[in-house]
């Protein structure tokens, strides 16, 4: 960076500077005075077109932006990002999921080592199970094809391939069905393996770590449920791989390292559906549609990696958050996914964002002087419109938002999609027009209310409007067009952890929560067990442990 921190930068101050006039920026006038505005402020490339006209900008602002991401040496870590530096400092890691949808040729140091080889190693060998599941050449211990998956997993080893394979639901291979079990509750995997015959039934264990509580609890509770079906032990070997950095502890839990599908440390937990992390969804869906869903992301690396600034998707609408959240004041952010197979996006992208950018603590260790990482949150449009939107329109705190569409849906049942392309795009159309009063009173009285209700009902029907929102509308939900989306919102968070000088790939807020989860764990009782009350808890935590054991000592089952 070549200021000490982003605030210190030139562009920075004539930032702040535009934000204090910022109350006169009336999107609706924008619009009116510059007729050429969606054009110039709409980008096109791999399959998306991103019209970010309706936020708060102008050209001014964005040339300031684009200074300000000049003055933080963006292009460069950009650069050094592809190059293998380890931009992850506190792990002491590169950051390299680029390279694991990069065409076999091009390389990829790492410490001095290509890494590409191994890459296309281990994607041979996904396609080669792939082949031998689906051929039914690999079968069951009774010699039935597995044709039901159940990935275990939680975080980056479920969120990633859980989203994608619902995403690619008209893709999946006739007769093939994918649960995905990560919370810890014995309820999820309970849930799942009663409706699942163990004969047909891969258990898929992903972990990086191949330690994290969740997943081995999980993992060793189905395999006891395997057992308990009537397989032999020698059987788990047939209904059982891993995907894992960690071979070691693969090998502990039993499962034959010939099953087990690796990726490295530089592939971080939440960017990691590209490696071997999505063999469900390359099960799920067939290994060339996993390839088209690499090619769509490769698409969308090329373009944030050679255009420029002012061309650049990724980088253009990080600098929009940006000026969001540090110039606006915004401190939300809501992805609504107008399809119903992006359900599980937003829920991808609050890890993908919170767990990179939710950090307040600068590379170089110092407190930051600005804000960062807003609250992500979001539901598939049109549920949304019937919940939330109401707070986006008219609550006090403005909340930006991105629309996302299909222009064409895989299911074109009657009206449907025309429907949801009209609400995909009146909402945004509302968030920026809003409604004075005075259009609320002439309507109340055209309708002929009173001069008491036009008073009383008239100031909770009108609309503040100018609420910033980007639409970003693919021909059609692909492996492809969705490669590409996931690499947009990954390399957009990339740029804005940069420009706020934090380490978007470490995870450290994750930790403390689950180290006083193992100090708590053998202070709770069994049922019908008696456990003492002794404990070095606050006293709020210390008396919900009593009333918890007391209930769970008294209870019969
Ligand atoms: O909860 C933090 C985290 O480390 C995530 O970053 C990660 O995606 C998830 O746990 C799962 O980790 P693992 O793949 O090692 O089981």
């Amino acid at each position: 960076m070549t200021f000490s921190s982003p605030d210190q930068s030139p562009a920075w101050r004539a930032l702040s500077d535009l934000a204090a006039q910022s109350s006169s920026l009336n999107l609706t006038r924008l619009f009116e005075t510059d007729p050429t505005r969606a054009e110039r402020y709409s980008i096109e490339a791999a399959g998306l077109v991103v019209d970010y006209s309706k936020n708060l900008i102008t050209d001014e602002i964005l040339e300031q932006l684009i200074a300000l991401a000049a003055d933080t040496g963006l292009e460069e870590r950009r650069d050094e990002m592809f190059a293998g530096t380890k931009i992850n400092e506190t792990e002491n890691r590169s950051v390299l999921h680029v390279a694991l949808r990069d065409k076999a040729e091009n390389k990829y140091l790492v410490d001095g080592s290509d890494i590409m080889p191994l890459i296309q190693a281990e994607l041979s060998r996904i396609k080669d199970f792939c082949d031998r599941i689906h051929s039914g050449h690999f079968t069951g211990y009774t010699g039935k094809p597995l044709n039901t998956v159940v990935n275990i997993g939680i975080g980056g080893s479920d969120l990633g391939p859980v989203m994608v394979t619902d995403a690619l639901t008209p893709y999946g291979i006739e007769g093939r069905q994918t649960h995905f079990v990560s919370n810890v509750d014995g309820t999820h995997l309970i849930e799942v393996v009663n409706k699942i015959d163990p004969e047909t039934a891969l258990f898929v264990i992903a972990s990086k770590t191949f330690t994290t509580q969740e997943t081995m609890t999980n993992a060793t509770s189905a395999r006891d449920w395997f057992l308990d079906t009537g397989a032999e032990a020698s059987d788990v070997a047939k209904h059982f791989i891993a995907l894992s950095t960690n071979a070691e502890a693969v090998g502990k839990f039993g499962i034959d390292t010939a099953n087990m599908f690796r990726f490295w440390d530089w592939v971080g937990g939440r960017y990691s559906l590209w490696s071997v992390i999505g063999m469900p969804i390359a099960l799920q869906i067939g290994f060339e549609n996993f390839t088209k869903l690499l090619a769509g992301a490769r698409e969308m690396d090329s373009h944030f990696e050679n255009e420029p600034l002012h061309a650049n998707l990724p980088a253009l609408l990080a600098l929009i958050g940006i000026w969001h959240r540090n110039f606006l004041d915004i401190g939300a952010h809501a992805v609504l996914p107008y399809d119903q197979y992006l359900h599980r996006l937003p829920a991808y992208l609050q890890q993908a964002d919170m767990e990179s950018n939710g950090k307040s603590v600068t590379r170089k260790g110092n407190a930051t002087s600005y804000a960062t990482g807003p609250v992500i949150f979001g539901e598939p449009g049109t549920n949304g419109q019937h919940a939330f939107y109401q707070l986006i329109h008219q609550g006090t705190d403005v909340i930006s938002a991105d629309f996302i569409a299909p222009a064409i849906s895989h299911n074109e049942t009657g009206d449907h999609h025309r429907k949801l392309l009209a609400n995909f795009l009146a909402q945004p159309e509302a968030l920026m027009r809003g409604k004075p009063l005075e259009q609320v009173v002439a309507e109340l009285s055209a309708s002929g209310a009173s001069d008491d209700e036009i008073e009383r009902i008239a100031p909770h029907r009108k609309f503040p409007g100018n609420r910033p929102t980007t639409s970003i509308l693919m021909k059609k939900l692909t492996p492809e067009t969705l490669g590409a989306l996931i690499a947009f919102y990954e390399h957009k968070i990339f740029c804005q952890g940069h420009i706020w000088g934090i380490n978007s790939f470490d995870q450290w807020g994750v930790e403390l929560g689950k180290i006083l989860a193992k100090n708590i764990l053998p202070e709770l009782s069994d049922i019908g067990e008696e456990k003492p009350t002794a404990h070095q808890h606050d006293s709020s935590t210390s008396t919900l442990i009593d009333r918890i054991n007391q209930i769970r000592k008294d209870a019969d089952s």
